[in-house]
């Protein structure tokens, strides 16, 4: 039996895999993030350590045989967060997440330096963790002064589970002090950014295994002794993974707190003058591209907060199929924008209100912003010369066919759905553990499920869609410029 452990924005997930690849049983523990200024995003680290007991625990009460039988850990994690740590691995303060635009300043000053672009393969954008620790130089220096260590976050749930501080490739490719291409950290790019080299960790590949769970630990949750840990993986690259997307044109359109387009690559082609992203695998010789937008479901859960709503209820009300596209326009930049704008300081829009617009119809446009917005990473991503043969769609909002129909309608692009099964980043960590520990080629367990259906775009309005994308792409440079 192995244990994928997904740590998200949202909660922390925890999936029991057999040793045949099939899931057994999961549950789910949830934090929250803060956002004590507009453009900040922050979790407590501690919330993680307390999620990840009361799954374990759960794991343990519900599947008592199978928790006995775990083998081995993967963990995989939301990337790029800022998890500062004092010499007896203690967190300094709140993680800086992915989707904090803060260090907006000090990204464009790394980025203006040309080493960066050059050997991280990738623009300094102010989500990655080289600006936030400038930022933390320079807004926090008496923290910053006593930082011993800075760990991606799923690397403080293995250093918790282990006592090994490490972090492995498709995590440490979002710092911007990694050099992506030769894998291994860049002394110059971790010097220019105010760290020294002795406070990164190691680095290993994600399904080497870095330890054992330690004793206290196995004895508090009931863990067999001698569970084996992994490297593990970056959320996406973990979903990768999950899905069997680990060869060249294999890719997803994942709708979750963030929108991410991914496509595996078997080289290393790096686009660094685009927004898109050039990262390493978590398997080893293996990389991927991708475009990341900052509010995805996060736009959907931002609406149905403020109308006190639970989102199932709000998207209950929508029709089966979309009459879209509406004349109500989203643009879903309340955390600024990744791909392909590359500004921390934008902010949303709703454009074409009337006073019949009513709640349902503001949802609809969420949904179509939304899916416009990943057709902007789908632009990017082609405009680098990548062809995708085949995307799956995967996430929380993939439980919508309202939201795939409009996606697929908006990217004009057929999207796979898999079988009934499990094919998140918990499986994909989990298939890491299984790699690393049954000593087997990734390929082997990295298989993709079958299709179970394909959401085609639909000729009708597919015309309609892609003029609605056009007036889209406009409204861009028109709110920069009013804002
Ligand atoms: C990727 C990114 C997000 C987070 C959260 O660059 O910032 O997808 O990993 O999922």
């Amino acid at each position: 039996m192995f244990l994928g452990l997904d740590l998200g924005t949202s909660g922390l997930r925890g999936l029991l895999v057999s040793e045949d690849g099939a899931p057994v049983g999961d549950c789910s523990s949830a934090y929250i993030v803060r956002s004590p200024e507009s453009g900040w995003s922050e979790q407590a680290p501690e919330d993680w350590l307390r999620a990840c007991g009361e799954v374990l625990t759960n794991l343990r009460k519900i599947f008592p045989t199978e928790f006995s039988a775990i083998k081995g850990i993967g963990v995989s994690g939301h990337m790029h967060g800022a998890t500062a740590l004092n010499g007896e691995g203690e967190p300094l303060g709140p993680c800086i997440l992915w989707n904090d635009g803060r260090a907006w300043r000090e990204a464009d000053e790394l980025d203006a330096d040309p080493a960066f672009r050059q050997i991280s393969g990738n623009i300094v954008f102010p989500g990655f963790t080289a600006p936030k620790l400038l930022w933390m130089s320079r807004h926090q220096p008496e923290i910053f002064s006593r930082i011993d260590k800075v760990v991606l976050p799923k690397d403080y749930i293995n250093f918790w589970l282990t006592g090994s501080m490490t972090t492995e490739m498709s995590d440490a490719a979002g710092t911007s002090w990694l050099d992506t291409e030769q894998r291994c950290w860049s002394d110059q790019l971790i010097e220019n950014s105010a760290l020294r080299r002795n406070q990164l960790p190691e680095l290993v590949e994600g399904c080497q295994p870095i330890g054992s769970v330690r004793k206290q630990i196995a004895e508090e949750f009931g863990l067999p002794l001698n569970v084996t840990v992994v490297g593990g993986a970056a959320d996406n690259a973990a979903a990768a993974c999950g899905i069997g997307a680990v060869s060249d044109g294999l890719g997803f359109v994942s709708l979750g707190t963030s929108g991410v387009m991914l496509v595996a690559k078997d080289q290393f082609a790096p686009a660094p003058g685009t927004a898109v992203h050039t990262f390493c695998h978590a398997i080893p010789g293996k990389w991927y591209q991708m475009g990341v937008i900052l509010s995805a479901t996060d736009s959907l859960n931002w609406l149905a907060t403020n109308h006190g709503r639970e989102l199932s209820d709000l998207l209950s009300e929508l029709p089966e199929t979309s009459e879209g596209p509406s004349s109500v326009m989203f643009f879903p930049y309340l955390s600024g924008e990744r791909t392909p704008h590359n500004d921390a300081n934008i902010r949303g829009a709703f454009v074409g209100l009337s006073r019949v617009s009513n709640v349902s119809d503001l949802c609809q446009a969420v949904i179509e912003g939304v899916s416009f917005a990943m057709n902007d990473c789908y632009e990017a991503i082609k405009a680098t010369g990548t062809e995708l043969s085949s995307v799956m769609a995967i996430g929380g909002g993939s439980a919508s066919v309202y939201w795939l129909q409009s996606l697929s309608n908006s990217l004009n692009l057929p999207l796979e759905l898999p079988e009934k099964g499990d094919f998140g980043a918990a499986m994909g960590a989990a298939r890491l553990a299984m790699t690393g520990v049954m000593g087997v080629l990734p390929e082997e367990v990295m298989t993709r499920p079958g299709i179970v259906s394909v959401i085609e775009p639909q000729p009708a309005k597919t015309a309609a869609y892609a003029s609605a994308y056009q007036r889209y792409v406009k409204g861009y440079s028109a709110l920069k410029e009013i804002q």
